[in-house]
């Protein structure tokens, strides 16, 4: 395979230069811009002719801005003649409306799958998807990571006593129960209602968390009200100390000042797939590296090398 090449737009510039410090390579220059108005404008800095080309591009908030520079990015590469363009999502914005679940409303998730095929991308290379089947809406490959393996390298250093995890909603149960099962945990799930797009209420919770510590594992945190639900639910039925650990650190509007109220949550580990702006930082929050792990599979991708021990 030609050269591999890494480029990055402005969603997560740290994570694509901590990417190419795990593959002791330098990332490629590129002018990613705005014009006067606003329109994004770009300009690849060095001939790509016949490379294997990756951009590293989380569409995380702004995600329509950030969604767009990935877009006429992988345009710009494949008119210049990139032999190769896998775009590097490590989170995938658009996917919680993954399908019709009421009358009139969109599927952006295959939306986006269309247009970054459109554009011109020959594979994803993603992490933790909102639901396992958006890979379902891709015509081209798509290689799905999982950062279970990063949490759990931290978690059993925390030596957590008679450990369940919990799912906070039936959604994550697949991912909760690939937490239990590395880390010899018993497994309980609550039944969550979605109120609006804002609120999230805890109606059952199944399993048993008495006297136990307890570790609630998600996709993502936005308001982080499904997480403080689950909270209340398992300080409700005895549980010890309670973790959670999460994929992908949204914090969109209260996020932060739920975290802050909730002092019934000991720490919450999120990944570095979106950035965490500075004002979001909070002692109970802690972030862990993911860049060694996506930086392996580019590796591997590019070698044309099976990906599939890296979900061991
Ligand atoms: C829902 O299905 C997701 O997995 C998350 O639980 C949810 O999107 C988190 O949103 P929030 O933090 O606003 O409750």
């Amino acid at each position: 395979m030609d050269k591999l090449t890494i480029f990055s737009g402005n969603a997560n510039p740290v994570l694509a230069q901590d990417i190419c410090k795990s593959l002791k390579m330098k990332l490629s220059e590129v002018f990613v811009g705005r014009f006067s108005e606003g329109e994004i404008r770009i300009k690849l800095g060095e001939n790509v002719r016949g490379k294997d080309v990756f951009v590293i591009q989380p569409t995380c908030s702004p995600p329509n801005e950030n969604l767009m520079e990935l877009l006429i990015m992988i345009d710009a590469l494949r008119r210049s003649s990139a032999s190769r363009i896998t775009a590097v999502m490590p989170y995938f914005g658009y996917a919680r409306q993954d399908r019709k679940d009421q009358p009139r409303v969109p599927i952006t998730a295959k939306l986006v799958a269309n247009l970054l095929t459109t554009a011109g991308a020959d594979r994803v290379l993603t992490m933790d998807l909102h639901a396992g089947q958006i890979q379902g809406f891709f015509d081209i490959p798509v290689d799905h990571l999982f950062a279970v393996g990063v949490f759990v390298d931290h978690i059993v250093k925390l030596k957590l006593k008679d450990l369940v995890v919990v799912s906070p909603d039936v959604g994550s149960i697949k991912m909760a129960r690939a937490y239990a099962k590395r880390l010899g945990a018993s497994l309980a799930v609550i039944d969550k209602r979605r109120i609006s797009p804002e609120k999230a209420e805890a109606m059952y919770l199944l399993g048993d968390v008495e006297g136990k510590d307890a570790l609630i594992v998600d996709d993502l945190i936005a308001t982080g009200g499904s997480m403080i639900e689950a909270v209340g639910a398992l300080k409700k039925y005895k549980a010890r100390k309670i973790f959670a650990a999460i994929s992908h650190g949204v914090l969109s509007g209260p996020a932060v000042e739920n975290i802050d109220k909730c002092k019934d949550l000991e720490k919450i580990f999120i990944t570095d797939t979106i950035p965490l702006d500075d004002h979001k930082q909070h002692p109970r929050i802690k972030v862990l590296s993911v860049a060694p792990l996506l930086a392996e599979a580019i590796k591997r991708i590019h070698n044309e090398e099976s990906v599939s021990c890296l979900f061991d």
